[in-house]
Order: C-alpha cells, then structure tokens, then sequence
C-alpha cells in the first residue's frame, strides 16, 4: 500500500514541494482577488475572519489533503479511491476528486481570462500605453479590453497555450522547471515592489486600511466570502495541493511544509495588499472599486510615479508569473488522471484538457461583451463561475476531504502519514479536522443560505 512514488515522478526535495504548492496557491487570488474583496468588504474586519479561516479550516484540511495524495500516490480522483479502500471504506469517495476536476475546469475557465487580462496589461506597460494617464482614461483602457472580444480571445489563448506547455513537459521537466525559474523571480520583483509602496508616502493609511479591525464593518456574506477565499487562495478544495502532494518525499514533514506554504501565501496576499492600497489611497482612488482594482487604478498610480513604467511593467510582470504556476495546478489533477486512468501521453492529455478550458473560457470571455446578457442566477457566467467554485465547490470539497480523512480513514493511516513530533500536535490536528473545519464551513454555508432566502 506505500507507494514510494507516483508514475508521474517525485519533486527534487522537499523545497520544491513547498516552492511548487507555493507557487500554486500564490497566484490572481492573492494579488487580484484578495485586495478588492477585502477593499469591498471593508478592509480589516474581513482580513481578521480571512486569517482565522486560513488557521483553522485551511491549514487542517490543507495537510489533509497532502496526506491523502501522498498516501494514494496518484491522482487525486484515483488516491480518493485507494486511499478509501485502503481504510476499508467505498470507493464512491472519487467522487470528491470527480467534482474537484470540474471545478479546476470553471476556475480556470475565468482565470485564464483574468490572466490574459495581466498579459496584455504587461505588453502594455512594456510598450508604453500607459504613460501619463489619468483615471477616465485607465478605466477606458481596461473597458476597451473587455468590450474587444478578439484581443481577449488572443490573450485567452495565449495563457492556455503556455500553462498547457508545461502540463505537456510532466512533472520533473514541466511543473519543477516552471518552479525553479518562476518562484525565485516572483519573490524578487514582489520584495522590488514592496519597497517601492513603502516609499510612496501613504503606507501607513494603506496599512490601516488592512489591519483596522471595525466589527460593524462586518457582515455574514462577508465571512462566507472571507472562507471562500481561504479555500481559494491555498488551492484548496478541488485536487490541486492533492495532486502535488502524491509527489512528495515519504520522509518529508507534513505539518511544517505545510505551515510554511500557508504562511507564504498568507504574506504575499499582505504584501500585495500593502504595495496596492497606499498607491490607491496616495492617487485618492476608490479601494471599493472591485475587481478592476488592479487593472484601473493601478496604472494610473503607476503612470504618475517616477519610474512607474517600468515597476508597471515588473508588477504586472509578477502577476503573470503567479496567475502561470497556479494555473498549471488546476491542470495537473486532470492531466495525472487522463494519464494513469486512460493512458494517455502528457502530451495528448494536455492537448485534450486545453481545448477543454479553452472552450469555456470562451464563455467567461463573452460576459464582457457578446454574451453580457446570458446570465445565471442574475450573473454573468464569468462571475457565476468565481461564484459557484470559490462560495459553493471548493468550500463543499474541503468540507467532505475533512469528513472523510478525519472519521473514514483510520487513525493509524492518519497518525502513520502525518508522523508529527509531538502528540499533542496530532490530537489538535484532528479534533480541528474532525470537528472544527466540518462545523465552521457547514454554519457559515448554512447562516448564508438562511440568509439569502429570508432576504
Ligand atoms: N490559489 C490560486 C490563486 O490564489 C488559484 C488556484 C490554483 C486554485 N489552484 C487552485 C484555487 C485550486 C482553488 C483550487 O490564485
């Protein structure tokens, strides 16, 4: 039953497994996502819940899921299965990995059009369209963009290509490779960055904004949001850190990489939020202004900046790197099972699950202009897909991944994959699996929804 290693190959060492998870879990949702939904949900109310929820249900359920993936050793659709039979238990638990797969499918259907977004916004800043720009004019690049379905569609296309390239080069000569050049960068230019906010004048009011508790700020659909993201921002939920986790080394500790991935995470989310909003609140621009935040009023600071071309051009730059090493995660659950289940080569599969996504991109991409009125529930496709996997799937996935390896699997499988140093560790780790992440996700779904129907 222990693997030594998957069929699709084992990360270096246990670095590249924590740069690897990082560079999933670090991506549009920590630099994009977090600062306007934490702009929008009133600033450092939602970042109090947002870190409680990344302690108490997102690191538990995220070395829940390194524990089944290293124990199954294959994909996590088909480590769900053996992992259940293992215990004794119905193979039916696939299922979890079966809606996982769907929902790496939706997000990266939306996320792969955020990132041609980024892509075309570094061409941008390269080539100079954006100096000496005042707000009206950054917002009508940015609706110009989303009103012009064929350069979006170029864009699209281009980021499906890329992340698909190096799903194609497998684990060791795609991901890992992806990983040794990306991360290293993506930490410079984000150090480069920081040190530039630092010195915009406003850090201090961009600070208070994020760490200024007000309760009244608060309100239920902004703990349902704060939970959402929490799954989000740490890859949780559908397979990815699953995935990564069947390639990594037995010996390596699940409890302190996983610590480490999630502190990461957590620190360039702070980060991100700390270069944006005091250039936000420096230009006297909207922190509200929601998920244009970026595009918009960040090139307008930047066009006004002495040498804001070129940390334009670095930041956006950044971002393209984390939006490429989350996206290939979202893939790899996919990929892993069309090879060891179907047979198929890295090639084929991400040939297969390219045009896949390539297609449903197709409809996040209409939301913005020839399909704006085909909506779901009152929403555009784009923003019922960010709904329906960060508020619904990926929530409901960590809820049973918790269900299951906290009462199904046995005690000794737990206890023998965690192989934590201390005891006590070990009890805190499942009571919280057991109890507290279960409880947590099933009373802020279950207030959400009463709410939303008394409404
Ligand atoms: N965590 C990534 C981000 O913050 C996105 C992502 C990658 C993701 N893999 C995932 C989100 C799996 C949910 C589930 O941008």
């Amino acid at each position: 039953m222990h693997k030594k290693q998957s069929i699709h190959g084992a990360w270096a060492n246990r670095w590249i497994f924590i740069l690897a998870a990082t560079g999933s879990a670090v991506g549009l949702g920590n630099i994009w996502k977090f600062p306007y939904i934490a702009g929008e949900n009133g600033g450092g109310a939602f970042v109090l819940v947002y870190l409680f929820c990344i302690l108490l249900v997102g690191v538990p359920i995220m070395m829940a899921e390194v524990l089944v993936g290293r124990r199954g050793r294959q994909s996590p659709i088909n480590s769900m299965r053996e992992t259940a039979y293992e215990a004794g238990h119905h193979g039916r638990w696939a299922s979890v990995g079966w809606m996982g797969a769907l929902a790496g499918f939706f997000i990266f259907s939306f996320y792969s059009v955020v990132a041609g977004w980024v892509l075309y916004y570094i061409a941008g800043m390269g080539s100079g369209q954006f100096i000496d720009i005042g707000s009206e004019q950054a917002g009508q690049i940015f609706n110009n963009l989303l009103a012009d379905a064929e350069t979006l569609l170029i864009w699209h296309t281009l980021f499906v290509v890329m992340v698909m390239v190096v799903i194609a080069g497998g684990v060791n000569k795609g991901l890992e490779r992806a990983t040794r050049v990306l991360m290293p960068l993506l930490f410079v230019l984000l150090f480069v960055l920081l040190v530039y906010s630092a010195n915009s004048g406003y850090f201090a009011e961009g600070w208070d904004f994020l760490f200024h508790f007000e309760p009244e700020a608060l309100s239920w659909n902004a703990v349902l949001v704060a939970l959402g993201h929490a799954f989000f921002t740490l890859s949780l939920g559908m397979g990815s850190i699953m995935a990564y986790g069947s390639y990594m080394g037995k010996r390596d500790s699940i409890g302190g990489t996983v610590l480490t991935i999630a502190a990461l995470d957590t620190l360039v989310a702070l980060i991100a939020g700390l270069a944006i909003f005091p250039i936000v609140f420096a230009n006297q621009l909207d922190p509200g202004a929601g998920p244009g935040l970026m595009f918009i009023t960040l090139p307008v600071a930047f066009s006004q900046m002495a040498g804001g071309q070129v940390f334009g051009f670095l930041f956006f730059l950044m971002v393209g790197f984390a939006a490429w090493t989350s996206a290939i995660s979202l893939m790899e659950p996919g990929a892993a099972w069309l090879v060891e289940t179907l047979g198929l080569s890295r090639v084929r599969a991400s040939i297969l699950l390219g045009f896949i996504v390539w297609a449903l991109g197709l409809l996040a991409l209409g939301s913005f202009n020839v399909t704006a009125d085909w909506l779901v529930f009152g929403m555009t496709a784009f923003d019922f897909l960010d709904f329906l996997t960060a508020n619904i799937m990926l929530p409901l996935g960590g809820f049973f991944v918790a269900l299951f390896v906290g009462w199904y699997l046995t005690r000794e499988m737990t206890e023998d994959e965690l192989a934590l140093r201390w005891p006590l560790a070990y009890e805190a780790w499942r009571f919280t699996i057991r109890y507290i992440a279960p409880s947590a996700v099933a009373v802020i779904f279950a207030l959400n929804l009463y709410q939303k129907l008394a409404a």
